[in-house]
């Protein structure tokens, strides 16, 4: 049986960005209230109450971007400062990155995960639905603040859109090669925008689809390169291999083309307290934010964690199981944080 010992805790649901496979513009999305936000208090409570005892050590803060939580350095600097956090980490956008990495660095983070998926200012521009001045300088600009700081490992998050951005698949890889930075291609998931993915797997030709399968775009960079599997692996979902000789890594996140639910070491924590067993369906989801706030003992909090843990592997088999990754999803990777 996997241990769950990683807590993904989604800050804020609000993003400055609109990405297409994500919130694109015109979703009408409730917004989070912000009274109805875990404040600091409580998060920190939860973590120190309920996870920390159940063995959860590892942490990531999502979004939304979390870069827009006006505590998010004291977030940081608490969790991290906590004696039983093995590994904290954050995965955001990177445009607010430049004023905010020092600070994060400061206050304890090490690793970060930001999204990049085009080196093309236009294309850029285009996937997160930014139609004023570009914001490819900014955003570039707060990954090399990040990696000039020190965070390690640094690794951007890269998601293939057919007709978008495939024909930079090689240029993304290439980052790899003289920076120790770990490029992540990511299947793009029917959740976020359904409607992006099936219109792009019925324009009718059979060549067309929503997704390319990893182990296609692992024959593309093999066939330029060569590739190699890497001695480094990541704790999380994605395949890692390496051009020959190069500093940093690539990693392949295929939850499109090989399911891994049954692997799956996480839980997730909404920005308005509920905890999520899985990314992809409800099952088990639980209100800890009203619980807390209605003067539950925290005691009581542990116990029915506790037994949502016992259901998880159920849980990951019954996702695996369903086949329903192409179904479509009503809520936003902003909503669940990624
Ligand atoms: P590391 O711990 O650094 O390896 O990162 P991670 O892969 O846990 O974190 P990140 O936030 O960078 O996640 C990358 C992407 O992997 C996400 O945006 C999702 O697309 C996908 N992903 C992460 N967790 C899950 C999951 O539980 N199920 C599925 N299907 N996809 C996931
Ligand atoms: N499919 C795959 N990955 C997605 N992300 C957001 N929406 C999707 C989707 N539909 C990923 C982005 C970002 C992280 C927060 O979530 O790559 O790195
Ligand atoms: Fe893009 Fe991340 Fe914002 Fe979603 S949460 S719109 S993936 S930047």
């Amino acid at each position: 049986m996997n241990t769950i010992d990683y807590l993904r805790i989604s800050l804020l649901d609000r993003c400055n960005f609109r990405c297409q496979y994500c919130m694109p513009e015109g979703t009408e999305l409730d917004y989070i209230l912000r009274q109805d936000l875990l404040t600091r208090a409580e998060i920190i409570t939860l973590l120190k109450e309920v996870f920390i005892p159940l063995g959860f050590c590892k942490f990531r803060l999502t979004g939304g971007e979390p870069l827009l939580r006006p505590d998010l350095v004291d977030i940081v600097s608490q969790i991290a400062s906590l004696p039983q956090t093995r590994d904290l980490s954050l995965t955001t956008n990177g445009f607010l990155l430049v004023d905010l990495a020092q600070k994060l660095y400061d206050a304890g983070l090490r690793r970060i995960n930001i999204s990049l998926d085009s080196l093309n200012p236009q294309t850029f521009d285009n996937i997160i639905g930014n139609r004023g001045r570009t914001r490819w300088d900014k955003t570039w600009a707060g990954i090399l603040a990040a990696y000039r700081v020190g965070f390690n490992p640094l690794k951007l998050n890269v998601v293939i859109i057919p007709g978008l951005n495939d024909g930079e698949i090689l240029d993304l890889a290439a980052l790899t090669i003289e920076r120790n930075w770990h490029v992540r291609f990511i299947e793009f998931m029917p959740i976020g925008n359904g409607k992006l993915f099936s219109d792009l797997a019925t324009r009718g030709s059979e060549a067309d689809r929503a997704w390319i399968p990893s182990a296609e775009l692992r024959e593309r960079i093999a066939s330029r390169w060569g590739l190699e599997e890497s001695q480094v692996k990541g704790n999380g979902p994605a395949d890692v291999w390496q051009i020959p000789g190069a500093k940093g890594t690539l990693g392949f996140i295929s939850q499109m083309s090989e399911c891994f639910c049954d692997r799956c070491n996480r839980m997730r924590l909404s920005a308005d307290g509920w905890l999520r067993p899985c990314l992809l369906n409800q099952t088990g989801q639980i209100d800890l934010k009203t619980a807390l706030r209605s003067g539950s003992d925290p005691q009581d909090l542990r116990a029915k964690v506790a037994e949502i843990l016992l259901l998880k592997p159920e849980i990951n088999y019954k996702q695996r199981d369903s086949g329903t990754l192409a179904g479509s999803y009503t809520r936003t990777m902003s909503q669940i944080g990624g």
